[in-house]
């Protein structure tokens, strides 16, 4: 292929994704349909991980009232916001009980529009946006159980932070460097402390927001101005207007998981489901508590870590962003019944390794 046919190629295949004729109220909103078919449903989980976001950058700046970001007081300012300020308990319990809420409805989100084959042509720009989203959404949920400098979150970190740099013994030459200088830009000095934090913070209330509002903002306009994916094999010709119906619908959703929200946040706070009490400061001297772990979203790749050799798992990982990235041209031929397989046993090993994995960890323990 010659320059100049890779050029009107590349032009091309932005004016599919940009299609300056659709840009107007009238094709993105007014006109806009949404199918209606047994999986319906699913045209509500983008939505509603919308909710979700929307409601942690509401608390999270009531938080930012209150919180010091730094080692010496980072912990008693959560304690006293949580234990003297009207609302504050509430309001950090509505954080943390959303936070696991976004990630979960994300991985449904996820699952059903690949089911759904709604990463193919012309959506694949929203698919990869898709992607870079959720891996901002793990960033959010790793830099923010830090910022309460308490004994697990330290720890979690530390541990966190170390696998990054192991990753340098299964890389050849200079390569193998690299890790390490990861890991000490992320930790900006010798041990987890100070500007650890100070890091922390910036990317988790600075940059990590900023990134996602410029993501989410081209994930929102590609998703408006292709209308929504068929997401079935026999398209129906059943169909109701996104403007103002379905939309309606949606704060319906909004309304009731708002409702189960504030009523969980009210009477279970996030911490009762720990075996350790949360309200240690970090103590640089004292012991690491035993069965450290990170928060439920990371156990699916906490268990194989420790229990599969090192280099395997970040293989693993590794082939599985890439596949997700290339998704729109590695599954391009894929019917949905298969794709619907996939999704289905990606869940299932989410789900067993989540609530399952400790004791699957214990058997094949103490099996040795
Ligand atoms: C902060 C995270 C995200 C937000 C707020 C979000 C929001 C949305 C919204 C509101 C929609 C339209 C309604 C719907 O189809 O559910 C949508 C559609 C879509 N999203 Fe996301 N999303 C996020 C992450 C993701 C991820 C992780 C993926 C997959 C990798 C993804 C892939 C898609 C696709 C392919 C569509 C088009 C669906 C269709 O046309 O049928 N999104 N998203």
């Amino acid at each position: 292929m010659n320059e100049s046919t890779r050029f009107a190629r590349s032009i091309r295949f932005l004016a599919d994704r940009f299609p300056m004729e659709k840009l107007n109220f009238q094709s993105m909103v007014a006109k806009k349909d949404v199918p209606v078919h047994r999986m319906s449903w699913a045209y509500y989980l983008g939505g509603l991980v919308l909710f979700f976001f929307g409601i942690q950058l509401m608390t999270g700046i009531a938080l930012l009232f209150y919180y010091q970001p730094s080692v010496s007081d980072a912990h008693a300012s959560v304690e006293y916001l949580t234990r003297n300020v009207a609302g504050g308990a509430l309001i950090r319990n509505i954080h943390a009980w959303s936070s696991s809420g976004m990630i979960f409805t994300l991985l449904i989100h996820l699952l059903t529009t690949f089911a759904m084959k709604a990463f193919a042509r012309p959506r694949e720009l929203t698919w990869v946006s898709g992607v870079l989203l959720l891996m901002l959404t793990f960033a959010f949920g790793f830099t923010g159980y830090l910022l309460p400098w308490h004994q697990i979150a330290v720890n979690a970190t530390k541990v966190g932070l170390q696998s990054i740099e192991q990753l340098g013994e299964f890389l050849p030459g200079a390569l193998s460097e690299i890790p390490t200088k990861i890991r000490v830009a992320i930790q900006g000095e010798a041990a987890v402390g100070q500007a650890t934090l100070s890091r922390f913070f910036a990317a988790h209330v600075v940059l990590l927001p900023l990134a996602t509002f410029a993501v989410l903002g081209l994930h929102l306009f590609q998703v408006q101005i292709h209308g929504m994916s068929p997401g079935v094999d026999k398209p129906t010709t059943r169909s109701e207007r996104f403007f103002p119906f379905f939309v309606l619908k949606d704060f319906r959703v909004w309304g009731v998981v708002m409702f189960v929200l504030a009523t969980i946040a009210l009477c279970i706070p996030f911490e009762a489901f720990f075996d350790y009490p949360l309200f240690e400061p970090y103590d640089a001297l004292g012991s690491t508590p035993d069965g450290i772990k990170p928060e439920w979203y990371f156990l699916f790749l906490y268990y194989p870590l420790e229990l599969l050799p090192f280099w395997l798992v970040n293989l693993i990982v590794m082939l599985a962003v890439g596949v997700l990235l290339m998704a729109p041209v590695i599954f391009r031929g894929t019917s949905r019944r298969v794709l619907s397989t996939i999704a289905i046993l990606v869940a299932a090993y989410l789900v067993v390794s989540t609530v399952f994995g400790q004791e699957i960890y214990e058997m094949i323990k103490g099996g040795h």
